[in-house]
C-alpha cells in the first residue's frame, strides 16, 4: 500500500492522570525521545498524512513536536465537551481512503508492526492481544468466532473482566467509517467519556467486517503509569542494544547499558557495564569503559573511562580519557587526560598530555571563555588555565601552576610555585612527642 493512500491519526490529547505527573504523558521519554516522537517516526514511514490530536498541554506538545518535525498536522479536540478518544475523533476529517488510528502512548511501536493493517481489505482491522494480566485494557468480547464489542475497563462486569483478549489501541477504519460513526458515539458509560472503542459495536451491529489482527505487547504496550513507562523502556533498550550488538558492537552485561535512539556506532565499539550514551552521539572505533557517561559527542579511535563524563559537544580522536575526567564542549585530538580533570570549552592538540587534576576557569561567573592548548603540550597535575588563555605548542606547565588569561609562547616553561618552606621539627612542638 502506498503512503499517499493512507492516513494516520495519533491520539494524543488526554490527560493522563493515571501518570500522575504534571508533564503531558505523550511527552514522557522513552530513550531520550518523547513517546509521541516514537509513534510519529514509526508512522512517517507508511504515510505522508499524519495527523496529532492534541488539547491537554497542547501548545507544549505541539511545540516539541514541531522542533522534531517538519511534516506533522494538529487537531484540537474539544475536550471540555468531548472527552475521551472517541472525543479525540471529532475534528477529523481524514484525506486518505485508510485510516490508522494510533494511542499516543504506544512508543514501542514500529513501521514493521503496522504492516498487518495495511493488508487486509476488512471495514475495519482491529488490534487485540492476549495478556496473563489485562489490567487496564478495553477487553474484547469474542463470540461464535467473530469480534462483537470492545468494553472498557471501568464497565466491564466480571465475566468481561476475566477475558485476556484485550484492545491494544491501534484500528484500520475505511474513511467513510470515521464520517459515519463518530458523530454517533454517546458518552453514557462509567467514565463520562466518548470511546472510540465504542465504533466496533455499532459496525458489527450494521453487518461490517471487522478482522481482529493479534499484535504483540513488545510493539503494542500501552503507557498508563510510570511503572509502565518503566517496563515500555526496558523493552526499547533491549531492542536499542541487541540492534548495535547484530551491527558490531561489544557489550559487556548489556543489560545495565542505557543508549538512546539517536546514538550511533561505527566500526569496532566496546561498551563496557553500566555506560549511559545519549543524544546525537557517534562512537567510532572506541573503547568506552564502565560507568562513563557520554551526551551528544563525537568519539572517534579513542578511550573513555571507567567513570568519564562526556557532556554535550565534546569531540575526541585519538585520545585517551581516564577516571574522573569530565569534558564538555571541547575538541581533543591525540590528547591524554588519564586523571581527575575539567576540560570545558577547550581545544587541546596533538601530542599535549593533561596532568591528574587539571581544572580549565572557563567561567567567571557571567561569561564562559576558550582554552585553547596546542600540539606537545605538558600540561603538569593541578594546573589551573584561567581562560580565555591560549597555550601555544611545545609548552610546560610545572605542576601546581595557575595559568592568568592570556597566552603562554611556544618553547617556554611556566610555573608559579611558592618557594617551599621548611620549619624544622614544627610537628613535635605541635603535637608533642610521643
Ligand atoms: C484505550 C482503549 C482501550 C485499550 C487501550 C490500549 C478507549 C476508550 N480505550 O484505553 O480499549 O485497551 O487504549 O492501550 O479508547 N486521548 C485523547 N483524548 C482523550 C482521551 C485520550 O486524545 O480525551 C488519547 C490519550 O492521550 C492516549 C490515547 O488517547 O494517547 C489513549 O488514551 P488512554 O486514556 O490511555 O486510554 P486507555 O484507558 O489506555
Ligand atoms: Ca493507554
Amino acid at each position: 500500500m502506498s503512503k499517499e493512500s493512507i492516513s494516520i491519526i495519533i491520539l494524543a490529547a488526554g490527560k493522563g492522570s493515571r501518570m500522575k505527573s504534571p508533564k503531558a504523558k505523550v511527552l514522557h521519554s522513552i530513550s531520550g525521545k518523547p513517546m509521541l516522537y516514537h509513534i510519529i517516526k514509526a508512522s512517517q514511514e507508511i504515510s505522508n498524512d499524519i495527523t496529532v490530536v492534541i488539547a491537554h498541554q497542547k501548545e507544549a506538545v505541539q511545540e516539541q513536536m514541531e522542533a522534531l518535525f517538519d511534516d506533522i498536522n494538529f487537531v484540537i479536540q474539544d475536550a471540555q465537551n468531548f472527552p475521551g478518544t472517541g472525543g479525540a475523533m471529532k475534528n477529523i476529517t481524514p484525506k486518505n481512503e485508510k485510516v490508522l488510528v494510533l494511542n499516543g502512548d504506544m512508543p514501542l511501536i514500529t513501521a514493521d508492526a503496522l504492516q498487518g493493517f495495511l493488508s487486509s481489505d476488512a471495514d475495519i482491522i482491529m488490534s487485540i492481544f492476549d495478556l496473563k494480566d489485562p489490567n487496564g485494557y478495553g477487553r474484547v468480547v469474542i463470540e461464535e468466532n467473530a469480534v462483537q464489542y470492545i468494553v472498557e475497563q471501568k464497565d466491564a462486569n466480571d465475566a468481561e473482566l476475566a477475558t485476556t483478549t484485550v484492545n491494544a489501541g491501534v484500528y484500520a477504519f475505511k474513511k467513510s467509517l470515521i464520517k459515519k460513526y463518530i458523530p454517533l458515539l454517546s458518552n453514557e458509560n462509567a467514565q463520562e467519556e466518548y470511546y472510540l472503542t465504542d465504533v466496533i459495536a455499532m459496525a458489527k451491529k450494521d453487518g461490517l467486517s471487522i478482522a481482529p489482527l493479534l499484535v504483540d505487547e513488545e510493539h503494542f504496550k500501552g503507557v498508563n503509569s510510570k511503572k509502565d513507562l518503566a517496563d515500555s523502556e526496558e523493552i526499547m533498550q533491549e531492542r536499542i542494544r541487541t540492534k548495535w550488538m547484530q551491527e558490531g558492537v561489544i557489550m559487556q552485561l548489556p543489560a545495565t547499558i542505557y543508549i538512546e535512539s539517536t546514538v550511533s556506532f561505527e566500526g569496532e565499539c566496546i561498551v563496557e557495564n553500566g555506560c549511559r550514551i545519549c543524544g546525537e552521539t557517534l562512537i567510532h572505533n572506541s573503547h568506552i569503559k564502565a560507568h562513563s557517561i557520554v551526551e551528544d559527542s563525537i568519539v572517534k579511535n579513542s578511550d573513555v573511562g571507567p567513570l568519564a563524563h562526556l557532556r554535550p559537544a565534546s569531540y575526541l580522536e585519538d585520545t585517551h580519557i581516564g577516571n574522573f575526567v569530565e569534558v564538555k564542549k571541547s575538541s581533543l585530538k591525540g590528547v591524554k587526560a588519564g586523571h581527575l580533570s575539567y576540560l570545558g570549552d577547550a581545544m587541546v592538540d596533538e601530542g599535549s598530555n593533561i596532568g591528574a587534576g587539571v581544572i580549565t576557569c572557563n567561567y567567571d561567573g557571567v561569561k564562559k571563555y576558550k582554552t585553547i592548548i596546542g600540539k606537545n603540550v605538558f600540561v603538569g597535575s593541578d594546573t589551573q588555565l584561567v581562560a580565555p588563555v591560549t597555550i601555544e605548542d611545545d609548552v610546560m606547565i610545572a605542576a601546581g601552576t595557575t595559568v592568568p588569561s592570556g597566552t603562554v609562547k611556544s618553547g617556554n616553561l611556566v610555573l608559579s610555585r611558592v618557594k617551599l618552606r621548611t620549619i624544622k621539627e614544627y610537628f613535635y612542638k605541635h603535637f608533642g612527642k610521643k
